[in-house]
């Protein structure tokens, strides 16, 4: 006899997604088979592109889609690099937004094309011969189909973290990167920071002995700005909260915890089990905010307040990820990560040593400082000056456009491809899936098609 268990009780979102019918419930066999069959890979239309090689671009020609909160930072960043780079075109659907970005740029004498006022204003951008690299920072829907027409275009695509929402559109970008052979780079600046770069080195240089686990968040109340109608364009980010539950904002932790384990380059993400707590903290603020705001005193919010995941790594390495936008806490992205010989933890910065106090204490001030003495990565100290002068979220915003330019610059392969993009965003729709079908466990799509296996340093790390 079959029990209950054997049966999954499926919201018509899940079941739609699954391209199930929408009925009580459906066999766990059938619903197993079917995740299966979309997380498997589908037919690859090109040649992969690790490690991704082209012709040196002296002068970096790039045009921007989206000048909201994000876009116009990446655009200074850009600015700020003299011969190296040279803004062509701007856009935004918001003539304001193009107009406020003009401000500036014409106060350095920069006369880029302006191209707003409607939804695929970007279309005819995309037309000009003068582009090489395109910078997305748009709400999370448009990414996909703006990066595919970006590199149908001939063009190099940055776009802004998450990469994709769906599982289609991550396979979507892997696989028009690799049919035009072009870069489509997710721009995790957190993979950039003082204290990120540092523990890699610390990682590459064998302090922390084997790997085991870490531990990795978005935990940054974003109430105000999610009910503000003039926080985020249409409101997009509270929307994402009525839609769906899961991980909606995987990467900034996670981006350097799979970095530190080689995600892609000798490990990979296994699979995944996620799970949420209630929601209760958008529910109670709509309450306090104004009547005519449009999600004042609602209760349909389907994210819970407190999303955890856990991966598990082909290598047997686990990593708990955390997402929470709502609760009154502290910003903390944890940065927590465990290996034989030592143990880090974030927010405050952290670590303990095997070979110091027995690794029962926390290093005090001065050994910690020797340490970050020892293995800050040098190009915090090469570009102390321009991060000083440009900024950024501490200077991480200002050392990737650096990094992305100056590869591109140098025909250098990028130091995250396409395929660490997908692997660190396809959290959101895995975790959706999981939570959904009451945390059962979900394969990752191995996006590489096994290439994940190859050794490979990562461009940054390299000749240290
Ligand atoms: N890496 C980070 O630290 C960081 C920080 C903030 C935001 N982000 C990411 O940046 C992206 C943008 O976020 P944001 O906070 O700037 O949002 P935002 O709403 O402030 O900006 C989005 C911009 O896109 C424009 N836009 C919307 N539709 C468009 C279209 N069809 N054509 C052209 N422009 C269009 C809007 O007018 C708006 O100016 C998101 O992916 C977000 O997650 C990353």
């Amino acid at each position: 006899m079959q029990d209950r268990r054997d049966f999954i009780k499926l919201s018509a979102a899940v079941a739609a997604f699954l391209g199930l019918p929408v009925s009580k419930t459906h066999a766990r066999e059938t619903v197993e088979e079917r995740l299966h069959t979309l997380t498997n890979q589908p037919y690859r239309r090109g040649p992969s592109v690790m490690g991704l090689k082209k012709a040196p671009i002296d002068q970096v020609r790039v045009a921007f889609i989206g000048l909201g909160n994000r876009g116009p930072g990446h655009m200074r960043h850009v600015a700020a690099l003299g011969d190296k780079a040279k803004i062509t075109a701007i856009c935004d659907i918001r003539e304001e937004r193009t107009t406020k970005a003009m401000d500036f740029l014409s106060s350095k004498g920069i006369k880029p094309a302006v191209y707003a006022g409607k939804a695929d204003a970007y279309k005819e951008m995309l037309q000009r011969d003068d582009i090489d690299l395109v910078i997305i920072a748009t709400p999370w829907d448009d990414h996909v189909p703006m990066a595919v027409e970006t590199m149908r275009h001939g063009k190099h695509v940055a776009i802004e973290v998450p990469v994709a929402v769906t599982l289609e559109g991550h396979w979507e970008l892997v696989n028009t990167a690799e049919e035009t052979q072009l870069n489509c780079m997710m721009m995790e600046n957190v993979c950039y920071g003082d204290e990120e770069l540092w523990i890699m080195n610390m990682v590459h240089s064998g302090v922390f002995g084997t790997l085991t686990y870490g531990e990795a968040a978005y935990i940054h109340d974003l109430k105000g700005s999610m009910f503000s109608k003039t926080g985020y364009y249409d409101m997009f980010r509270i929307r994402h909260h009525v839609r769906q539950d899961g991980n909606l904002y995987p990467t900034h932790g996670l981006g350097p915890v799979a970095q530190y384990m080689d995600i892609g380059r000798g490990d990979r993400f296994d699979h995944m089990v996620s799970m949420s707590s209630l929601e209760a903290g958008l529910s109670e603020h709509s309450k306090t905010v104004e009547q005519d705001n449009e999600f004042y005193n609602r209760s349909d919010f389907m994210h819970g307040d407190m999303n955890s995941s856990l991966i598990k790594t082909a290598q047997g390495r686990t990593i708990l990820v955390q997402h929470d936008v709502v609760t009154p806490r502290p910003y903390s992205r944890i940065n927590a990560l465990a290996g034989t010989k030592a143990y880090h933890e974030g927010y405050p910065s952290r670590l303990s040593l095997a070979s110091k106090h027995g690794g029962h204490q926390w290093l005090n001030e001065e050994e910690y400082a020797d340490m970050r003495r020892r293995y800050t990565h040098p190009i915090w100290e090469d570009l102390k000056e321009e991060i000083a002068a440009n900024g950024g979220h501490g200077g991480m915003d200002f050392v990737q456009i650096y990094r992305l330019i100056d590869c591109l610059n140098r025909g250098l392969p990028l130091d995250m491809d396409v395929y660490d993009g997908a692997d660190w965003s396809v959290v959101t729709p895995l975790s959706k899936i999981s939570t959904e079908l009451g945390s059962v466990p979900v394969k990752f799509p191995d996006f590489t098609r096994d290439s994940w296996k190859e050794k490979r340093s990562y461009g940054i790390m390299a000749n240290l």
